[in-house]
């Protein structure tokens, strides 16, 4: 079965609502790696995550001078990591990343490519496009690289009616 669902969304709302049906069906020690250009929603993904994880009312902002902001009290605790000023993985060891990448909570990751090695392999890779002429559209590609991100993407099938492909 195919491992990589894509569909588009036509608004910030729309994109938030998705990454709720997400935080429905994760698991502890879940990884979402959130790829995409400058303004390209991975924000607003993770604020719709951590809201339908139960935090409502919650305001999550891009986390510019902390690389990650934790989010405990919903069904599961979020980390949001923002990669996008790490100097190095080393930093990322300094912070303890690791535990959070491997634990009882949920890890949504934006700029991972600056993460190298110690994001963990199986993850979700959401790929997040804006569509040219549309400046409300967003092509979402949501690949699972590993036996546990595909079981979470087939919950997630079971949930939405994404289009699949790949
Ligand atoms: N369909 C959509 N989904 C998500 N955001 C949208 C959509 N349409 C328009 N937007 C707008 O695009 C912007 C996305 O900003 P956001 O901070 O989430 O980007 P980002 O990918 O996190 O960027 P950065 O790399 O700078 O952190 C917001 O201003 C939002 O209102
Ligand atoms: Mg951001």
């Amino acid at each position: 079965m195919a491992d990589t669902l894509e569909t588009t969304t036509d608004s910030e709302r729309a994109t938030e609502a998705l990454a709720a049906a997400w935080a429905s069906v994760a698991r502890p020690g879940s990884v979402l790696l959130l790829q995409g250009i400058l303004g390209a929603g991975k924000t607003v993904f993770a604020r719709g995550f951590v809201r339908g994880m139960g935090q409502p009312g919650l305001v999550v902002t891009s986390p510019t001078f902390t690389l990650m902001n934790p989010y405990p009290d919903g069904r599961l605790p979020v980390y949001h990591f923002d990669l996008y000023r790490l100097g190095d993985s080393g930093e990322l060891s300094a912070i303890g990343a690791e535990e959070f990448l491997d634990g009882a909570g949920v890890a949504l990751v934006e700029w991972p490519q600056r993460g190298g090695d110690l994001l963990p392999p199986d993850h979700l890779l959401i790929d997040m496009d804006p569509v040219p002429e549309h400046p409300r559209r967003r092509r979402l590609r949501m690949t699972a690289m590993g036996p546990r991100s595909r079981e979470m993407l087939d919950a997630f099938r079971r949930t939405m009616g994404a289009t699949s492909r790949g």
